[in-house]
């Protein structure tokens, strides 16, 4: 089972401190999102997990961390300030503003049973491009509009690899081919967030640009759009809610020559399952465009170059053939905050117990858990039981993540830790004083053990990994 819908996820997030509206005191602010507790833990593990298997467990990809704000020049050069556009449509009637290619994705203002433009009263304008880059100004500057000082907040963090791809290139000697990795938050002024965390204005994202040869690239792809797949399979989510999309020749961006989004099944509640899914991440070929657009040598037909602005050449020299190329880029490019909802939504469970009652079992993968384990004492008001479980939280925290609770009763609990995906509770009772042993409960099986606290660390070690 899965969450039955992304409501379900909404809720649990702020019942238990995964998610929070942001800037929820003072009304909130469309579609923005804090992370509480819990979600910046989930966060940083699925940060982690993506780390760790490109840049430490391969030979080939390093990693970098770019700036936010860059020259304008970037943008002007990448093609975002002419062509990273949506189309847009305001209804002179309910006053609602959309993304013309999303109409069908959407309710009008004044009648929510029917999509704009789909009503008699409805009166839609000329579609017109916004750009979605976030303007800002950059410097103590005398008017708010001084184009000299404005700069952009960057829509993607792909750019800050492609502008840095000699620095990398000549300090790590790479040959090709060999990729750059890179986490960090990206902004668009979307014209229709929404779906909690699913479209946002401010995001983050993990993007890895694995620079090659021309003719190895469709090879390249293709073990790119498998290595993904089985990377998300390892955060747990499950092959049924993923499949491929291939972008359509309209569909595909201005640098790109192919690619394939996989998809995740966001809204199972939709009767045409063709609607159920939508896209989690894309992998891209964006052929050899980012390094040439960047470079100052590449001229146009009439012998002009093409960016004069740029003081370096990106191109790539092989010793081996002596050749000089741009090299292509095949670029898997996945959303944290998407990752976040999907790892979320295939972990939900639900499991009746043996009153009747009806419990959220949040199934993560053991290195995904936000906590691995929590220490519980049977009795609270037993020093000599409490004083053994905050001992025992002190010896395990260094080795895993491990809280103490002692706000409830034992069945309380236990369903808060399901609930958040803790793999193990470990329960000090009255026993335990005598016997020097504690019941480790399985979050999954509700299976209990009685394991001796000289060995619990390496028992729940081994078990969590
Ligand atoms: N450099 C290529 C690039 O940025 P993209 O498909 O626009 O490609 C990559 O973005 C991923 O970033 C998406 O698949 C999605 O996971 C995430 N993403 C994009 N826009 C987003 C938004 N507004 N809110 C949340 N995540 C977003």
């Amino acid at each position: 089972m899965s969450a039955p819908n992304i409501e379900t996820i909404v809720s649990l997030s702020k019942r238990r401190g995964f998610v929070f509206p942001a800037s929820e005191i003072y009304g909130g602010l469309g579609s923005s999102w804090d992370y509480g507790p819990l979600g910046v833990e989930l966060a940083n593990n699925i940060k982690k997990s993506w780390w760790r298997w490109l840049v430490y467990e391969r030979d080939d990809i390093e990693g970098i961390d770019s700036s936010i704000i860059q020259n304008r020049l970037v943008w002007k050069y990448s093609g975002h300030e002419q062509t990273f556009h949506d189309p847009l449509v305001d209804c002179r009637t309910c006053k609602g503003r959309f993304r013309l290619d999303k109409l069908l994705d959407v309710q009008c203002v004044d009648h929510p049973e029917v999509h704009p433009g789909e009503n008699k009263d409805c009166s839609l304008t000329e579609a017109r491009e916004f750009n979605l880059m976030f303007r800002t100004t950059m410097g103590a500057v005398s008017s708010d509009d001084d184009p000299a000082a404005l700069a952009y907040l960057r829509p993607e963090t792909a750019q800050g690899i492609f502008i840095n791809f000699a620095n990398v290139l000549n300090t790590s000697r790479r040959k090709l081919p060999f990729g750059i990795a890179q986490i960090g938050k990206a902004f668009r002024n979307e014209v229709t967030p929404g779906n909690f965390i699913f479209r946002t204005r401010e995001f983050e994202q993990m993007e890895m640009e694995y620079f090659c040869r021309a003719e190895d690239a469709p090879r390249l792809h293709q073990e790119w759009i498998d290595g993904f797949q089985a990377w998300l399979q390892s955060l747990g989510i499950s092959a049924a809610n993923m499949s491929l999309y291939e972008q359509s020749a309209e569909e595909l961006a201005h640098y790109a020559e192919r690619t394939v989004d996989i998809m995740y099944r966001f809204f199972p509640e939709r009767e045409d399952e063709s609607k159920q899914w939508d896209e989690l991440m894309g992998i891209a070929n964006r052929t050899d465009y980012d390094l040439r657009v960047h470079s100052k040598k590449p001229e146009d037909a009439e012998g002009k170059r093409i960016n004069p602005d740029s003081t370096e050449d990106l191109s790539y020299f092989d010793p081996q053939t002596s050749e000089r190329f741009y090299p292509y880029v095949i670029e898997p490019a996945i959303g944290v905050n998407r990752t976040l909802l999907a790892v979320m939504m295939d972990a939900y469970t639900e499991k009746t117990n043996e009153k009747g009652e009806v419990r959220v079992i949040l199934k993560l993968k053991p290195e995904m858990a936000p906590i691995k384990v929590a220490v519980l004492p049977l009795a609270k008001n037993n020093d000599e039981i409490v004083t053994m479980a905050k001992k025992i939280k002190h010896e395990l925290q260094s080795s895993m993540r491990t809280v103490y609770d002692d706000t409830g009763g034992i069945g309380k609990l236990y369903a808060r830790q399901d609930e958040i995906g803790t793999p193990f509770c470990v329960t000090v009772d009255h026993e335990s004083l005598d016997d020097h042993a504690v019941t480790v409960r399985d979050r999954d099986t509700w299976v209990q053990e009685r394991v001796d606290v000289d060995s619990l660390s390496e028992y729940l070690g081994s078990r969590l990994r």
